[in-house]
């Protein structure tokens, strides 16, 4: 029989609390646990002989057992809790953030010059009454040509121009569009025939008062030239449009992109397919000295081409020539945006070499707005 002598019962209260005070981590006290009150635990089985006993002894060495049971699952738990905080402290000290060190750098994105350029464009065209249209890049030949009026062996529709699509087995091939002019094809038979299948946007019956920005494509690559670039077609139809209008709203343009109101504008002879009469609009500039400023001096520079649209291209768009007629014109945005931002070299312009980016690109929160201010 197990001495429950009441000496015997204090020594085994003392060492089941040396034993859980001294357990070094949680699972060493989980071990103690187990010894003395698991099922087999030293305690549990005293508890488990008290049956045994006579009711005098019962009546001393149960509540004395159970007292030490109590004790122990008491300290049990406060051993438990120290050795957690321990264990946090332990973790804070290792996990510790030097909040001195410097921070690491943050990769951060500008907005490119082009599409700088291109919304601050929008922008003074929308605040005009224009909105915007836009087409697809992979174009076909009636509508980058054909319906522009261009001749059957016009130089520009060759393979040295434009990058063509190895032809399908179905109608003639694909192509990158050389220009956005081909916006102005789908925009106006939109309103007369069925929208062709990949169009987007805008569709209304003359007046229609449209800007086309995107991008464009020709097999060019040199200083001034590169193989993707983009423009702004603008596209006036209605009746009585002439060419007063034409000069006012691209000079108008002109003084309000570069924020100035002194710049000379001068509309020279030129040709396009789809333009009757063409010119090419230059503006005033100053190249002495190495660098150039524009609205002043006695150069010139050509920054668009332009005209009124040609009957037959309102013919082939299914619009009465003899009721309506319009202006077109069509802008090269990059040449624009090197000039306001003093770009000197085209073909950094898509580099993508992240220093140049960093120093020509604007921040996001640098939106256009005619209003308060450009860029
Ligand atoms: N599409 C012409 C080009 O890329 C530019 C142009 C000239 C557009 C005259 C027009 C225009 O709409 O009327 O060179």
């Amino acid at each position: 029989m197990t001495d429950l002598s009441p000496k015997a019962l204090d020594q085994l209260e003392a060492e089941a609390l040396t034993m859980v005070s001294t357990t070094a981590d949680a699972a060493a006290l989980e071990a103690a646990r187990v010894a003395l009150l698991g099922k087999q635990g030293r305690i549990s089985a005293l508890l488990g002989q008290m049956g045994g006993l006579s009711i005098e002894d019962r009546k001393t060495v149960g509540p004395r057992l159970n007292g030490i049971r109590d004790l122990v699952t008491g300290a049990i738990a406060d051993r438990k809790a120290a050795l957690d905080s321990a264990a946090l402290d332990a973790r804070l000290a290792a996990e510790k953030v030097d909040l001195t060190l410097p921070a690491p750098p943050r990769r951060k994105g500008s907005v490119h010059p082009t599409m700088q350029a291109m919304d601050e464009m929008v922008a003074i065209f929308a605040e005009m009454g224009f909105s915007v249209a836009e087409g697809p890049d992979i174009e076909d030949d009636f509508h980058n040509f054909t319906a522009l009026n261009f001749p059957p062996r016009h130089p520009a529709r060759e393979m040295h121009d434009t990058f063509f699509f190895k032809p399908g087995p179905y109608g003639t091939p694909k192509l990158l569009r050389t220009h956005t002019s081909p916006v102005q094809v789908r925009t106006m038979r939109r309103t007369n025939d069925k929208p062709a299948a990949s169009w987007i946007a805008c569709g209304r019956e003359p007046p229609i008062r449209i800007v086309v920005p995107g991008r464009t494509y020709r097999m060019d690559s040199d200083a001034t030239h590169t193989p993707m670039f983009h423009q702004i077609e603008g596209l006036v139809i209605d009746k009585a449009i002439h060419m007063g209008h034409l000069k006012w709203t691209l000079e108008t343009f002109v003084a309000r992109y570069f924020e100035t109101d002194e710049v000379t504008a001068r509309f020279r002879p030129h040709h396009f397919p789809f333009t009757e009469p063409s010119a090419e609009m230059d503006i005033g500039c100053d190249r002495s000295g190495g660098e150039l400023k524009i609205g002043q001096g006695s150069d010139w520079l050509e920054i668009l081409g332009c005209g009124m649209v040609h009957p037959n291209v309102l013919k082939n768009c299914g619009i009465d020539p003899d009721v309506y007629q319009g202006f077109a014109f069509g802008l090269g945005v990059d040449r624009l945006a090197m000039l306001k931002y003093g770009i000197p070299d085209l073909r950094d312009m898509f580099a993508s070499d992240v220093r140049w980016l960093a120093h020509y690109g604007f921040s996001a929160f640098q939106a256009p707005n005619p209003a308060s201010g450009l860029s």
